[in-house]
């Protein structure tokens, strides 16, 4: 058994690491070893239990009604307000779409209007739920333009759609602005706090200035809210509440015409794991308000030293002034932005590519974690030095035919020869074998290149050949 284990440990060896505060994507970290013991501890305690039936595990069911009370108190909200824990920032997005195309059953063709800073799990409830995403152009600020999305409100929108803040550009939407307009046509409107939401509370506390964005602006209906980023707790919990039960009902679904046991559910998932909502309960508890104020603090302190940091390296700056704790960093044309990303890599940082969207250069991205702070010196040098490398080397050199030929292909006219063919020039594939690059500059220099409906197509084509079943498991 312990032969498991440690087979376990050397896999995820090879994986980026959770903690530490120098991956600067996909995980949070708070730097407190104790409390992400706990909640480690909590998560087994209840892998095996299920959230399916609040009756059978009452537990549970505290545990949820625990944390919705703590965010309902973050965010500024009425007593009439209730609440959800699911699965992760996309499910409760996916929820607020379904739940608001549901409680318009006569609009037999629903849309929502969106900024197009909208994180994509909105596209992704598009394509599920059929609910079209209107999509309307960012301000030069790169917020949400209020008055064009109030002019693309129409009879068939059921929802309209603020972030608090956007993830690619760390900025709060103008909420105010956008719930008034929303309650005007009476819209629902939904805040996207699900990376925010944790965290600019805390930062409105200490002083920082922060757009309004809660339930304390009239017309906000519901808020995502993610325990998994900056609540610091494991993977697996997200919020969402809804000002009223009445604007929660369609988000229940319940079957009793079968010959099994009635199923009623609040979320998208039926047997849901305890593990992630007792991991959540327990980090929360432990952290405690004082101690994620404290955190805000570190983490605050951290991005601005980044901020003026950068200011200082020549060949870079901050594409804007972040609300939050998100960080985008362009480059001059003298140096490479994903070569920057490679070097960032071999001096032991995680930092992500984010490539060319309509007029906006291609950037380097940052989800800043209080752990980081203890590493900022760390940061600034290994970035400067990155930047040094990448201007020394040059830009990515991308054969001008090659680029012509992506930027003219037509996704939907590949074949899976031309998606394989594709693939190996990229390098992401050689040979039939599964070989992950480890540098990524010349192949985010091809994407770039291709239009987003190719690059959705060319990475789909790997995904697929990625998760291929083992043969000696
Ligand atoms: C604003 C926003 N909404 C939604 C999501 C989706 O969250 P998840 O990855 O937990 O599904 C994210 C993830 O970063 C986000 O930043």
């Amino acid at each position: 058994m312990t032969d498991v284990l440690a087979r376990l440990a050397a896999m995820q060896a090879g994986d980026l690491p959770a903690h530490g505060g120098r991956t600067l994507a996909y995980v949070y970290d708070s730097g407190l070893a104790e409390v992400d013991r706990v909640g480690r501890e909590a998560v087994a305690a209840y892998a095996g239990s299920n959230g399916l039936d609040p009756t059978a595990f009452p537990s549970l069911l505290q545990m949820e009604n625990d944390l919705v009370g703590f965010a309902a108190r973050l965010l500024e909200a009425p007593d009439t307000v209730v609440g959800s824990v699911t699965s992760g920032g996309t499910e409760s997005v996916l929820l607020a779409v379904q739940t608001a195309r549901d409680a318009h059953p006569e609009v037999t063709a629903p849309t929502m209007v969106i900024a197009s800073s909208a994180h994509s799990a909105f596209r992704k409830a598009a394509h599920y739920f059929g609910v079209r995403a209107v999509e309307v152009p960012c301000g030069a600020d790169l917020r949400a333009d209020a008055t064009a999305m109030a002019a693309a409100i129409d009879d068939s929108t059921v929802l309209v759609v603020a972030s608090a803040p956007s993830y690619a550009h760390g900025v709060v939407d103008p909420v105010t602005e956008i719930a008034a307009a929303a309650a005007a046509a009476g819209v629902r409107c939904h805040v996207d706090a699900c990376i925010g939401g944790w965290v600019l509370p805390y930062a409105t506390r200490i002083g920082r200035r922060v757009a309004p964005w809660t339930f304390a602006v009239d017309g906000v209906t519901s808020i995502s809210l993610d325990l998994h980023k900056y609540g610091y707790a494991p993977k697996g919990t997200s919020l969402l509440l809804h000002r009223t039960p009445a604007l929660r009902r369609p988000q229940f679904f319940a079957s009793a015409d079968w010959p099994g046991y009635t199923m009623l559910n609040s979320t998208m998932q039926s047997t849901r794991s305890g593990g992630p909502t007792a991991g959540a309960w327990a980090v929360v508890q432990s952290i405690g308000d004082a101690g994620y104020e404290k955190l805000a603090r570190e983490v605050f302190e951290a991005t601005d030293r980044i901020v003026s940091g950068i200011a200082e390296v020549p060949g870079l700056r901050v594409l804007t002034r972040p609300d939050s704790t998100l960080v985008t960093i362009v480059t001059d044309t003298s140096c490479d932005p994903f070569t920057v990303c490679d070097e960032m890599a071999e001096r032991g940082w995680y930092v992500q590519p984010q490539l060319t969207y309509g007029d906006l250069p291609a950037n380097i991205h940052l989800s800043i974690s209080a752990a980081t702070l203890a590493h900022v010196d760390d940061f600034l040098a290994a970035i400067a030095a990155s930047v040094e490398v990448a201007v020394a080397s040059g830009p990515v050199q991308l054969d001008p035919g090659v680029a012509a030929y992506v930027a003219g292909l037509d996704p939907v006219s590949l074949s899976e020869e031309d998606f394989d063919g594709l693939l190996a020039a990229a390098g992401l594939l050689g040979g039939g074998d599964l070989a992950l690059p480890t540098r990524m500059a010349d192949i985010n220099a091809l994407l770039d290149v291709a239009s987003p409906a190719l690059r959705e197509a060319v990475l789909l084509a790997f995904l697929d050949r990625l998760s291929r079943p083992s043969t000696n498991f």
